[in-house]
């Protein structure tokens, strides 16, 4: 392995540099939009048309509705920015976040009152897409400065760098002034910290500076020192012999336990994400030289083991049903030691020839082979996916489309755990029984992911079949949060209404469409530097 395969990006110059729609670019909206519009669309249909189902349905076929002008404002955008301005939240008379959910349909609030940091992404780009930043310019430091407060469960004290769950604002009526009140997870559930919240951090760290162009934010000590409290958490040398992140279960958007301890895909794609987005902005001085190495050669490392170890497809699975167990030493094929007695019978059956995934989780003896939404988008967003691999995801979830979008985009997970098997991982929780909730529920959010990811892939037309379901139903069933069932056909036993993140998604999605340049915000382009990946069935044995 060839430890500096990765290009050194160490300033914030390198921020356009990176990326393929730049600043300059972006400020050139109405030409641009016009050009982007007509390459994304051919490259698309051409795509498409090569790309029949082996069923003999191909995306084209999708409702009417969806060969209309897109671009047609549809009634439901004023009703969801509506909505969206309805959740904001104001400290000292600032905006500074989004409620979780305004649902006035039930007294049970729950912890839904607060601002999340996670929830407040979508609606971020949101309004980040509309030229709003200044919401998004508060939040960020806000949460940077709540970053500083203690942390501790019991007598127990967490990390510098942890990032906030969620907060809120509290109002002392008597000294007549706000004070912010954050969760690092000593209240949550489970109590579990939230990995996500810190890479998410970064990550709209660096959407904010893309789209304003305002680099004066994240080159302040306070940004630059917040993200290296950050990374310090996850680059620390220890007992790891993976480049991944080991995490604890629920520690990102799936906040229950549902078997997604070890090394899930989600914490691993946002990892990397982060890691890429702080690459560009860090600047080189004083101990910031030191953390650009370690980035570097952690990039190279994580990226390796990710495109190897957690890719499937046709080919790999049938290498891993042959696999031989209990082999030791340099020479091992089966460095895991999975057993192919634990391959679960239904991805046999979910593989398409052509397509693949990364899968849940890789650990010893231990791979997780259900597909996950949010860590398979975000690994083509960040181009932690290959260009080929980015492909042949998009290419699963067209074959997939009844398991994986259904009537309602798009599945959290799939396929759902049930009977034994849901006791054992979930430990019997009645808000994730069989595919409701995080156990194979269909989370509107997940929308936007989806757009981008089909954006950046060149293929709208199957992001635009996804917006067609929501339109015809969302705002009819007062944005829930998720909905229910095999095909996502009942809203949530116990979803909210008016859920910022299913509304702020949509807006997202239907501006991601109407203009494709925005994609450089929560996009990065392939390294073109790093060592590409050697072809799966030729690799395998050799590793
Ligand atoms: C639920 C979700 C979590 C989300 C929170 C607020 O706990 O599992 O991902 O951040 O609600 O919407």
């Amino acid at each position: 392995m060839e430890p500096h395969g990765l290009r050194a990006v160490g300033s914030h110059t390198s921020l356009s540099e990176m990326d393929d729609l730049d600043l300059s670019r972006a400020l050139d909206r109405p030409r641009l939009k016009i050009e982007r519009k007509r390459s994304f669309d051919e490259r698309s249909m051409s795509e498409l048309s090569r790309h029949d189902s082996p069923r003999g349905r191909s995306v084209l076929d999708t409702p009417l509705s969806s060969a209309r002008n897109s671009f047609e404002p549809h009634p439901m955008m004023a009703e969801a920015w509506e909505a969206l301005r309805r959740s904001m939240v104001f400290f000292r008379g600032l905006p500074v976040g989004t409620l979780a959910a305004v649902d006035n349909t039930t007294d049970e609030v729950l912890n839904y009152d607060q601002v999340f940091v996670r929830d407040f992404v979508p609606s971020a780009l949101a309004f980040l897409m509309n030229g709003e930043s200044d919401i998004v310019k508060q939040f960020l430091l806000k949460t940077l400065q709540l970053q500083d407060s203690e942390k501790r469960v019991d007598c127990f004290n967490l990390g510098k760098g942890v990032m906030p769950a969620s907060f809120k604002v509290s109002h002392d009526p008597i000294r007549e002034t706000d004070h912010l009140v954050a969760d690092f997870g000593e209240t949550a559930i489970g109590r579990v910290a939230p990995v996500d919240s810190g890479f998410w951090w970064i990550i709209l760290l660096r959407a904010y500076t893309k789209s304003t162009g305002d680099l004066t934010l994240s080159e302040t000590p306070e940004c630059q020192k917040g993200m290296k409290l950050i990374l310090s958490l996850c680059l620390a040398e220890g007992f790891d012999t993976f480049p991944t992140l080991l995490c604890a279960d629920g520690c990102s958007m799936i906040d229950r336990r549902m078997g997604v301890y070890g090394y899930p895909i989600e914490i691993q794609a946002l990892f990397y994400m982060a890691l890429r987005c702080a690459l560009s902005m860090l600047k080189p001085d004083g101990d910031g030289r030191e953390v650009i190495e370690k980035i570097t050669k952690r990039l190279h490392a994580l990226s390796f083991h990710m495109r190897n170890y957690f890719w499937l497809d046709y080919q790999q699975l049938n290498d891993i049903y042959r696999f031989k167990t209990e082999e030791y030493s340099h020479t091992a094929v089966n460095k895991f030691n999975v057993m192919p007695d634990s391959i679960p019978e239904w991805v046999f059956e979910f593989m398409p020839l052509r397509g693949g995934y990364f899968v849940g989780n890789v650990g010893p003896a231990h791979m997780d082979f259900r597909w996950f939404a949010l860590g398979n988008c975000v690994s083509i967003l960040s181009s932690l996916a290959t260009p080929d691999q980015s492909m042949a995801i998009m290419d699963l979830l067209e074959h997939r489309w009844a398991e994986l979008v259904g009537e309602m985009p798009l599945k959290i997970c799939y396929p759902c755990l049930e009977g034994r098997e849901w006791r054992i991982i979930t430990g019997c929780d009645p808000k994730n029984t069989r595919w409701s909730y995080h156990n194979g529920g269909s989370w509107p959010v997940l929308l936007w992911q989806l757009t981008a990811a089909c954006i950046k892939t060149g293929r709208p037309q199957i992001a635009r079949r996804a917006v067609d379901l929501i339109e015809s139903r969302l705002h009819r069933d007062c944005w829930p949060e998720y909905y229910d069932g095999k095909l996502g056909r009942y809203v949530g036993k116990q979803a909210r209404k008016y859920q910022t993140w299913s509304i702020a998604g949509y807006l997202v999605a239907k501006m991601l469409l109407e203009d494709p340049s925005h994609i450089g915000m929560i996009s990065l382009d392939e390294d073109k530097l790093m060592k590409p990946v050697i072809k799966r069935s030729a690799s395998w044995p050799q590793l």
